[in-house]
């Protein structure tokens, strides 16, 4: 199946005035009409012409630099330009003054909002609520592609289980469902549900495995089988490239010992020809100049050879596609219809985004939608069911009327820049909403502010100015966390415990007696265990975006109630890494033993249960993946399904009770997770296999329903192939993975 050609049957030809901007939508044609634009253009073309399109390159200088490629037709897209003026007259020169007038493409990395900033897509996972994600891809979109950008390098589907890992942060998490849900919705968003001129091209990378980087550092060698791949890793993207992405980017490891930008296994037989992509394959930066580093090649010229024959399309920054195909075409070592098929793919990308009918920006226009509020509100409901509880005993939420002076503390609570996170190149800092400018604005003359640690790596053994503020005050609220730099692409860290004396500073807070609120913002899931005792609340905030602020104090208050779930389990140290929900079954999974400090003396070795766990930390983490507190409490009952026994090609119909049993009116995302009792290979303790967002007021109760088809149920054995193993399963509704009483059913 063709998935993109499908998705542009959806974009015919209709011109018509978007509801969001204002632009008039292009008039691109159907899906044969933009395969034989394809092939006549393709016709004309140079051997040179044809390699200069698959040549990709940085811009972020004078236009001026890169006039006679473009003149020469050499470059194919941009990237790194942002301004509209600029793009314009790149544009300008592709298309008025080289020989076939072929429009560049302009890629930037929109990873979670363009101007508006959304939270960091580990953010984005904890909603747990795709329509909303959608929702912030799409104003990403508008705003983008209003000042020119027709191409994210976005989303970012990298199963990650090491939080050390620094670039857990612009991923889901995890959970390859949750992962896959949201891959989807970010296509859609970015893509819009038909193509226009806000339609911005995803990108899914990285293709595939570098979430699994050894040790959590970044770049680093990745040890994936078949299997590990085909059921944990390779998912979000074949749901991400089903709903229609462009784009695919190769990773920068080498798995099992191939580079992910020479794997043809990947490249051609999984992403061609068992799922049908017809869009464009393109390198991570210089990806495939580093395979000379991993010595995987002996020169440009090699590592080109061995990019192209295994299918990848468009060179971002190596120039070794520009310098060295011609030659490796006339030697017979590139063959043509390599080339000519990869020049297709990038065509048919260029025709589908209607870049030929209008490839410039309307610059009057290109401000207008920048930071608009319906965007700004939309980032702000974004946080509010982004924001985790961790732990609540009762302080919030605050009660405005009963407190009188707020001390607000902390390296997190104005830092205007760091609260955006990583990968947030446009989102401008004059623009952020910071918690202490919030609770300022809302609480005028309470707010006392005493920042205590300037950055969070700052050491201090006394916070005598903090304290004094902190016993003057009814409450304090302690923003924490790591900036923006700590997480992000080559930014792995091996221990997270909170950094600089942060611990040490909330335990002298809460030495006070005061009630204490910590809010943590942070690129990744820290070990955060010694600080709990140290707070009566804790919020955990991925770093939230523009609107992290209002948002924060909207939640700290009730105007909201928390709704977050965390995408990926918190560990108690860092030792524990990786430690992942759905791990399989073992042979001897714990029972409870004692741990280390319980240990008798005299105990013989046999007493300690010969299980998997550690002695020292015990077999569980701090929060478990889908954890997440609200203001109110949820209980859930009267699970029943509708059959005991289920055809392979049946849907299992489950249905429960949900009530509300709080004070409060709250959300509770409800987790249906299965667990494969006897497989052909060991399974998963549980699997995510579908959730929703269910809003009830105080105290009431909804029956709720959920069809799971059993299809769903489906995996790769031992023989290599996809299918539902008859036998028998577990079925819990909770609302973690690691609650709920199970029940049982068949496939037959
Ligand atoms: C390198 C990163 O790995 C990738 O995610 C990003 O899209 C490119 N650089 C382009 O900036």
């Amino acid at each position: 199946m063709k998935y993109i050609r499908n998705l542009f049957l959806l974009a015919v030809a209709v011109v018509a005035v978007s509801c969001t901007t204002g632009q008039t939508t292009t008039t691109v044609g159907t899906s044969t009409e933009v395969e034989k634009k394809v092939e006549q253009l393709l016709g004309k073309m140079t051997l040179a012409e044809k390699i200069g399109q698959m040549n990709q390159v940085s811009a972020g200088g004078d236009v001026s630099n890169y006039a006679e490629s473009l003149r020469k037709g050499q470059i194919g897209s941009i990237l790194n330009e942002v301004d509209p003026e600029k793009i314009n007259a790149y544009q300008h020169i592709a298309v008025e003054e080289s020989r076939l007038g072929i429009p560049l493409l302009v890629g930037r990395d929109v990873i979670h909002g363009y101007h508006t900033i959304f939270p960091i897509p580990l953010g984005l996972a904890a909603t747990f609520d795709p329509e909303l994600v959608e929702k912030g891809a799409r104003i990403a979109a508008v705003e983008a592609t209003a000042q020119g950008t027709r191409w994210t390098f976005s989303p970012m589907l990298d199963i990650a289980r090491d939080p050390r890992w620094g670039r857990i942060a612009e991923g889901s998490g995890e959970d390859t469902y949750l992962d896959s849900r949201m891959a989807v919705a970010m296509v859609r968003g970015y893509q819009g549900s038909s193509l226009d001129e806000t339609s911005m091209a995803a990108c899914v990378k990285h293709f595939v495995g570098y979430g699994a980087a050894e040790g959590g550092r970044d770049y680093n060698s990745t040890y994936l089988s078949e299997r590990q791949l085909r059921n944990i890793y390779l998912p979000p993207f074949e749901a991400a490239i089903q709903a229609g992405a462009m784009t695919l980017m190769t990773s920068f490891n080498d798995n099992d010992g191939v580079p992910s930008t020479a794997n043809a296994f990947i490249l051609k037989d999984i992403l061609r020809n068992e799922w049908g992509f017809d869009g464009l394959v393109v390198t991570d930066w210089d990806s495939m100049g580093e395979m000379i580093d991993h010595g995987y090649g002996l020169d440009r010229k090699d590592v080109a050879m061995k990019a192209a024959n295994a299918g990848v399309d468009m060179d971002m920054m190596t120039f070794g596609f520009l310098s060295h195909l011609e030659e490796l075409v006339r030697s017979g070592e590139v063959k043509e219809s390599t080339i000519d098929e990869a020049v297709r793919h990038i065509l048919r990308v260029k025709f589908m985004l209607g870049l030929f009918e209008n490839p410039y920006v309307d610059v009057e226009a290109s401000q207008a939608v920048q930071y608009a509020p319906a965007h700004l509100e939309a980032a702000c409901k974004t946080v509010e069911e982004s924001v985790i509880l961790l732990q609540n005993d009762g302080t919030l939420p605050l009660q405005a009327d009963r407190i009188r002076t707020i001390l607000v503390t902390g390296p997190m609570a104005d830092a205007p820049h760091d609260q955006l996170g990583t990968w947030a190149f446009d989102g401008q800092k004059s623009h952020t909403v910071t918690p202490l400018k919030a609770l300022q604005e809302r609480f005028p003359g309470k707010v006392v502010y005493v920042p205590g640690l300037q950055y969070s790596r700052q050491e201090r053994n006394r916070f005598d100015d903090v304290v004094a503020a902190a016993r003057r005050a009814d409450v304090v609220l302690a923003f924490l966390g790591e900036e923006a730099i700590l997480s992000g692409e080559a930014h792995s860290l091996a221990d997270l415990n909170l950094i600089g004396s942060q611990s040490a500073l909330l335990a002298a807070l809460k030495a006070t007696g005061k009630p204490v609120v910590a809010t943590v913002m942070a690129g990744r899931p820290l070990t955060i265990e010694r600080d709990l005792p140290n707070c009566n609340a804790l919020l955990y905030a991925f770093h939230p975006g523009t609107m992290g602020g209002p948002a924060l104090a909207n939640l700290l208050f009730g105007d909201a109630n928390p709704s977050g779930k965390t995408p990926v389990t918190f560990l108690r140290t860092v030792g524990q890494v990786p430690m992942y929900y759905s791990h399989n079954m073992t042979g001897r999974p714990y029972r409870g033993e004692k741990m280390l400090v319980d240990i008798d003396q005299e105990a013989g070795q046999t007493s300690l249960g010969n299980t998997s766990y550690y002695l020292d930390y015990g077999a569980y983490p701090l929060f478990p993946f889908g954890y997440g507190l609200s203001y109110t409490t949820f209980a859930y009952s009267d699970l029943t399904m509708d059959k005991d026994v289920y055809p392979v090609d049946g849907t299992i119909s489950v249905s429960f009770m949900l009530t509300n049993t709080g004070a409060y009116d709250g959300t509770e995302v409800v987790q249906l997770y299965v667990r494969d009792l006897v497989g052909s290979l060991t399974r998963p303790v549980r699997e995510l296999k579908q959730f929703q967002r269910i809003s009830l007021k105080a105290g009431e109760s909804r029956q709720i329903r959920m069809e799971l088809p059993v299809a769903d149920l489906a995996f790769f054995g031992l023989d290599g192939t996809k299918k539902v193993e008859p036998g028998e399963f577990h079925l819990w509704v909770a609302g973690d993975s690691v609650s709920g009483e199970p029940i049982s059913f068949q496939v037959r």
